[in-house]
């Protein structure tokens, strides 16, 4: 798609000339993992940001120069408020002057798998009293094809104001991957999609100024589903591999290095590996946006629906593995220490947010076990029962009747703890050097 092409207004061509000249005021709605990250990235390309969010105390530390999220530094927000180019309030009025407004706020599932619009449509009714000429707003929040035109767009049209002649409006998916070293905001290529060819132009051409490599596509439904389509992709091959896990755990064959060998094929494969269920703000929720829109056109989406009931299973089959190990050594769960080494949802981050811990601690609770965790990222977590705190790793897995490997943090050092643990469950494959008897994989 070609964004040259577009004839823009008046105020399209001065919006257009602020971007390029980076006079353009940008704001961002929703400083979480999404929203902070790239506030950061467009004051360092030198424009000036305002972020807004409704929690006072992620806003007073943003002011003070202090970062909560993991992959961006502390130094790094001080550097740039302190330079004037970074600010925060909970202030929806200064949308007023500013040119661009990205929203980046949760777009959670109800109880009922249906999609939370909640934090999106209180957003864009606040953003809908300052909509002004000139002004370009941008939905980078995952959620299901048509939002854009049929939710957002009505909102801020509202004021009278034309799309695509007075205010712009885009959908841009946000792809970020916390906790990866190599791929971030800035590099990591940035689809976009408006309800008008001006609006897609304007929002590429304002992604290309902080941003390495902007990808135009010819709507918001196409830039809304780029983003589905690359979560249900994983959910769905997630989900087949765990199912061959099941299936290779019965025949007694070794998953992991069924996948090793695979992945040597040099086309025509990419390999996923098995684990103990989904997690995070992504994978486990996106595609369900899909299977609520696709049923609305009439479209079960059942590799959806499928892939979701076996990775749901994934914790339950985690403890019957528990269980059974147990078991193999003439113990019980109910009354047995087990101990779970990481909780967050992935690797080298912090974040539990539907995390599988969350369902094996619950799950192995509920049969009677005492469990205990350690986890280098999370101090805490909150379960049914209450808040449980973090435990040292040591003696903790030489206590235990069975540790857990929930989450394969590289900077743990194993070693020691399958020399000291009597029994571990690894279900990340991260003892593949250990050829112990006390360890049992996935
Ligand atoms: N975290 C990820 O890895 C990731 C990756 C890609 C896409 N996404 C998507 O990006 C969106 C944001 O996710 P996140 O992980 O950054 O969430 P988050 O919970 O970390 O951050 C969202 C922020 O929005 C704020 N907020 C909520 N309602 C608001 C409102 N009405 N006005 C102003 N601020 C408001 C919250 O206080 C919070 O600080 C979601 O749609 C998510 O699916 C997340």
């Amino acid at each position: 798609m070609t964004t040259e092409t577009a004839t823009l207004s008046t105020a399209a061509a001065q919006l257009s000339e602020k971007i390029a000249n980076k006079t353009a005021r940008v704001g961002i709605i929703g400083l979480g993992y999404v929203g902070l990250p790239l506030a950061v990235e467009f004051a360092k390309a030198g424009f000036s940001v305002t972020g807004i969010d409704l929690i006072e105390s992620k806003v007073e530390r943003i002011n003070a120069g202090d970062s909560y999220i993991q992959d961006i530094e502390s130094a790094e927000v001080a550097s740039l408020v302190e330079a004037g180019l970074l600010r925060a309030t909970t202030d929806f009025s200064v949308v007023a002057e500013l040119d661009t407004i990205n929203i980046c706020v949760p777009t959670p599932l109800r109880k009922t798998k249906d999609p939370d619009m909640s934090f999106i449509v209180s957003a864009c009714q606040e953003i809908a009293k300052f909509v002004h000429p000139g002004m370009l707003a941008i939905l980078e929040s995952t959620t299901y094809p048509g939002t854009t035109d049929e939710l957002v767009l009505p909102m801020l049209a509202s004021t009278g104001l034309q799309v695509g002649t007075d205010f712009f409006l885009c959908f841009s998916p946000e792809r970020v991957d916390p906790g990866n070293a190599r791929f971030q905001t800035r590099n990591i290529p940035k689809v976009v999609g408006g309800v008008t060819p001006a609006c897609t132009r304007l929002g590429a051409e304002f992604y290309a100024q902080a941003l390495e490599t902007v990808v135009p596509v010819s709507s918001t439904q196409v830039a809304e589903m780029v983003k589905l389509l690359e979560n249900t992709f994983r959910m769905i091959n997630i989900g087949l591999v765990n199912e061959l896990a099941m299936m290779c755990e019965r025949m007694s064959i070794n998953i992991w290095e069924v996948i090793d060998a695979a992945a040597t094929k040099p086309f025509g494969f990419m390999p996923f590996y098995p684990g103990p269920g989904l997690g995070g703000h992504c994978i486990p929720i996106d595609p369900f946006y899909l299977s609520w829109k696709s049923k609305q056109a009439g479209i079960e989406a059942r590799f959806i629906e499928l892939a979701g009931y076996i990775n749901g299973q994934m914790p339950h089959f985690v403890v019957e593995k528990v269980q059974n190990a147990l078991n193999d050594r003439g113990k019980a769960v109910k009354g047995s220490h087990v101990h779970i080494l990481g909780v967050a949802y992935k690797r080298d981050i912090d974040d539990v947010r539907e995390s599988p811990a969350l369902d094996i601690i619950h799950l192995l609770q509920r049969r009677g076990a005492k469990v205990t965790f350690s986890d280098p990222y999370v101090p805490s977590i909150r379960i049914e029962e209450g808040i449980l705190t973090a435990t040292d790793v040591f003696p903790a897995v030489a206590q235990a009747d069975v540790t857990v490997i929930v989450t394969d943090h590289a900077q743990v050092d194993y070693a020691p703890i399958v020399e000291k643990a009597p029994l571990i469950v690894d279900t990340r494959n991260a003892l593949r050097n250990f050829a112990a008897s006390n360890v049992i994989r996935l």
